[in-house]
This record gives C-alpha cells, sequence and structure tokens, in this order.
C-alpha cells in the first residue's frame, strides 16, 4: 500500500518512508520533515489535462461583508479595524500571559462562535468563562486535537447556523491522523495549520489559532507558519504586572504599526484607549534620576519614565544594569557622557529601569536616558514638567526623532510644558551644561 506520508528534506528535497536523524542524500542533520503525499497522481507539466480557468479580477463581485468587529476595541486597532471573513490570525504569547482569556472574551462578543481546546477541560474553560462572565449561550465548546474532526464538525452545521468565528487552542496541540509525528511536531503544526487556512477561505469563517513561543520568543513550530496565516499578533508584557501590549507583526488586511494595549483584570482583559499616562509613576515632585520620554507605540504617543540610580564602585568592571532598554544601547550612552561631556561613570554603578514593564527599542529614548543618568550624576532633578525627544550621536550631537510634532502635541495636552530636543540643544554636552551646571 502506498503510504500516506513520506519524510521530505527541507534542504534537497529528498524523500524516503521513515525517519532518519540525518538525510541520506545531502547528509544534513533533523531535516527530515513528514509531509502528507498526494493519494493521487495529479497530472501536471507540459501536456497536462488539467483546465483552469483564470478569472478577470474585475469580474470578482466586491466583498460585501465588511470587517467584523470583535467589540474589543483595542483588538480591532491592532487588526486594522476588526476582522476580515475566512482571516486567519495567530495569537502568539508565552504562557500565562492572557492569550485564551482574550480568545474566549472574543467568542463571548460574537453572535455564535466554536472554541476548540486542545489543551483545557471544559470544567477548565467554563471556569474561566464564569470569571469573565462570558455568555455561554454564544459558545460551542469542544475538547479535541484531530484537526480534521474539528473542521467536519464545524461544516456539520447548517449554513445558517454556523459559528462567525472559530477559535483554536492551540495549533501546537492539534494533529491529523495523515501524519505519524507527535502533535507539536514541524509537519503536524505545518500541516494542521495549512488544513484550517483552506477550511476559513472556503467557508469564509474566521479562525484564530493560539500559538506557543520559544524561549527566544518567536512563535514555536515551521518558520513557514506565518507564511500561511494572514494575521500574526504576538501578546507582550511581564506577567507579574497587569499590562499587555498587542502587537500585530504581519497583517494581509491591515497596517502592521498597530498595538493594542490591555490591563488583566479580574474579570478578563480590559482594553485601554488612554494609555498616555499610564507608564508614569505617581510622584508628585521632580526626582533626580527621573527624566519623561516619549515612545510610539504603532501610531500613538505614549509616554515614560526612565529612571536611573548611579552610584560609587570599587569594581574594577562597573555594573551596567538596563532594564527596559536595551543594554548595548546604555554602554554607547555612557561612553558618549564620558568622552563629550566629561561625567567620570566609569567609577559608577549604573542602573536604569523603564518604568510599568515597558520595554523601549527605538532610539528617541537616548536623550531621556542620557539626562537621567546626568541628573542622578549631578542629584539635580529636572522640572516635572519636562519631556526628553531625541538620539544621542556618537559624536555627542542630539538628533531629531521621527513623528516629533506628534509626540510634543501629545506631551502638551498632559501639561508638559517643556520640550528638550535637537530645537533646545544640539549637543548633549550643550544640554547638560545648561540643565545642571548652570
Ligand atoms: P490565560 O489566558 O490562561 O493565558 P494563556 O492562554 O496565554 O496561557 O491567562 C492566565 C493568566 O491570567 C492567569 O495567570 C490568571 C490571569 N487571569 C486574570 O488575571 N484575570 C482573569 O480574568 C483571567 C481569566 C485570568
Ligand atoms: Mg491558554
Amino acid at each position: 500500500m502506498r503510504s500516506r506520508s513520506q519524510y521530505v528534506c527541507q534542504q534537497c528535497g529528498y524523500s524516503q518512508v521513515g525517519w532518519a536523524g540525518k538525510c541520506p542524500n545531502c547528509g544534513a542533520w533533523g531535516s527530515l520533515v513528514e509531509t502528507v503525499t498526494e493519494q493521487e497522481k495529479r497530472s501536471s507539466g507540459r501536456g497536462s489535462k488539467l483546465k483552469l480557468k483564470p478569472v478577470a479580477l474585475s469580474s470578482v463581485p466586491k466583498n460585501k461583508k465588511p470587517r467584523i468587529s470583535t467589540k474589543i476595541s483595542e483588538l480591532d486597532r491592532a487588526l486594522g479595524g476588526g476582522i476580515v471573513p475566512g482571516q486567519v490570525v495567530l495569537l502568539a504569547g508565552e504562557p500565562g500571559i492572557g492569550k485564551s482569556t482574550l480568545l474566549l472574551q472574543v467568542a463571548s462578543n460574537q453572535s455564535k462562535s466554536f472554541y476548540v481546546s486542545g489543551e483545557e477541560s471544559l470544567t477548565q474553560v467554563k471556569l474561566r468563562a464564569d470569571r469573565l462572565k462570558s455568555n455561554l449561550k454564544k459558545i460551542f465548546f469542544l475538547e479535541e486535537t484531530n484537526v480534521d474532526a474539528i473542521i467536519d464538525s464545524v461544516i456539520g452545521f447548517s449554513a445558517s447556523a454556523r459559528p462567525d468565528v472559530l477559535i483554536v487552542d492551540s495549533i501546537q496541540t492539534m494533529e491529523t491522523s495523515d501524519l505519524s509525528g507527535m502533535a507539536g511536531s514541524v509537519g503536524q503544526v505545518r500541516e494542521c495549520a495549512s488544513r484550517l487556512v483552506r477550511f476559513a477561505k472556503k467557508y469564509n469563517i474566521p479562525v484564530f489559532l493560539v500559538g506557543h513561543v520559544t524561549k527566544q520568543g518567536t512563535v514555536a513550530g515551521p518558520a513557514v507558519l506565518a507564511h500561511i496565516v494572514d494575521t500574526v499578533c504576538s501578546f507582550e508584557g511581564d506577567k507579574d504586572l497587569a499590562i499587555r501590549l498587542l502587537r500585530t507583526s504581519k497583517n494581509r488586511f491591515g497596517p502592521t504599526d498597530e498595538v493594542g494595549i490591555f490591563s488583566m483584570e479580574n474579570h478578563g482583559l480590559l482594553p485601554i484607549d488612554d494609555s498616555s499616562k499610564l507608564f508614569l509613576s505617581d510622584t508628585k515632585s521632580g526626582v533626580p534620576g527621573s527624566v519623561v520620554v516619549s515612545v510610539m507605540e504603532g501610531t500613538r504617543s505614549i509616554l515614560a519614565e526612565i529612571q536611573c540610580l548611579i552610584v560609587p564602585t570599587k569594581l574594577a568592571f562597573p555594573r551596567r544594569i538596563a532594564q527596559g532598554i536595551d543594554s548595548k544601547r546604555l554602554e554607547v550612552i555612557l561612553a558618549v557622557l564620558v568622552r563629550r561631556s566629561g561625567l567620570p561613570i566609569y567609577n559608577f554603578d549604573v542602573f536604569v529601569n523603564v518604568v510599568g514593564g515597558i520595554s523601549i527599542k527605538e532610539p528617541s529614548a537616548d536623550l531621556g536616558v542620557a539626562l537621567a543618568i546626568a541628573s542622578s550624576y549631578f542629584d539635580k532633578a529636572l522640572p516635572k514638567t519636562a519631556v526628553a525627544l531625541g538620539e544621542v550621536g556618537l559624536l555627542g550631537e542630539i538628533r531629531s526623532v521621527l513623528s516629533e510634532e506628534k509626540r510634543v502635541k501629545e506631551a502638551k495636552r498632559l501639561g508638559f510644558t517643556k520640550v528638550m530636543s535637537r530645537k533646545e540643544f544640539k549637543s548633549i554636552n550643550e544640554a547638560i551644561k545648561s540643565l545642571f551646571k548652570a
């Protein structure tokens, strides 16, 4: 009998029936991935008898169904205005970050939804649904891992009774009996995802897939998983804090620069619309070592507070601890401060922290970090209404940042009257002289 699956080398394309650690053809280790083979030989290539009918794009009717709102404002924002019929969204994130919670909220907001869990039992999901005060009448639940059985049971509903959305928690627990590999293996994840995508497109039902992440924070499973789905969203945040960011890294139906902001409360995830002041500490007066910066999260600007503490050290290699900013970036800023402004920081341990568990990746916070270090060194606070905006170059020059006008406008709206940027100071040396030595 012909085998239904084969192991195909991802490097050279060699295929065989059984698994081997090493490809017998090219010698690559671990490159053989189980793949479904077609049952019937397809006629293809030249002389093919298959008659394909291309269609004129102009003859395709406009998609009448507009985007479907998830009724969760921040999720809609991250998805570019809601879900499109037949869209497949992969929601990735660390365990316990709130993926299942968010999707149960999505399920509860639709008029009919189908929630499949391969990870949790019916009672566990019911407990969460009770906690979220979900509308249980609207959610069908299935505890299943066989992807073909899941698809069959959705198709089994009459067309009018079909769910508005299918949620699969998680893609790593799904399997198809056409492959002999374990659930979560590269072949299984790839094949199950492709089958769900085909189902979504054919029946125009949006599908949400939960995806696990690796230790490095990327989606677990084959790299092609991100290519198979339409949209990839990742949940970020410190599990010990309530704030969660939902970042879209790929979106076939919308922009990828939008971010949804949520707070994990006792009754589920709460969308936060006015997030501008979320990441500021509530100290009343200016404290040495604290500087407010403006960061762009998607298309909105958020104010964040950078705190720095420097203490004399006797260590040969002083400590440089950075939380929320890149430690290499901190080293560069320290080097610029030593060389261009003459601050003897090599005799001090430096600790820098961004309040609220947010992590800043853009260089626009450089000036804020440099000023926080200088403020801590001179033990002199900056005015409470000051905000720093600028990238610091190796020559000590201050550069302007992207969307400066937008950031300044938002900072002024929130009562920040003093903007420290390239407009006021051309170099870090000039800024330090004027702010701390005057
Ligand atoms: P969960 O959605 O199960 O995470 P994931 O599916 O990403 O693994 O969320 C689990 C965490 O969220 C858990 O630590 C409890 C917390 N939580 C709340 O704080 N409030 C709530 O209303 C719910 C349902 C969970
Ligand atoms: Mg979960």
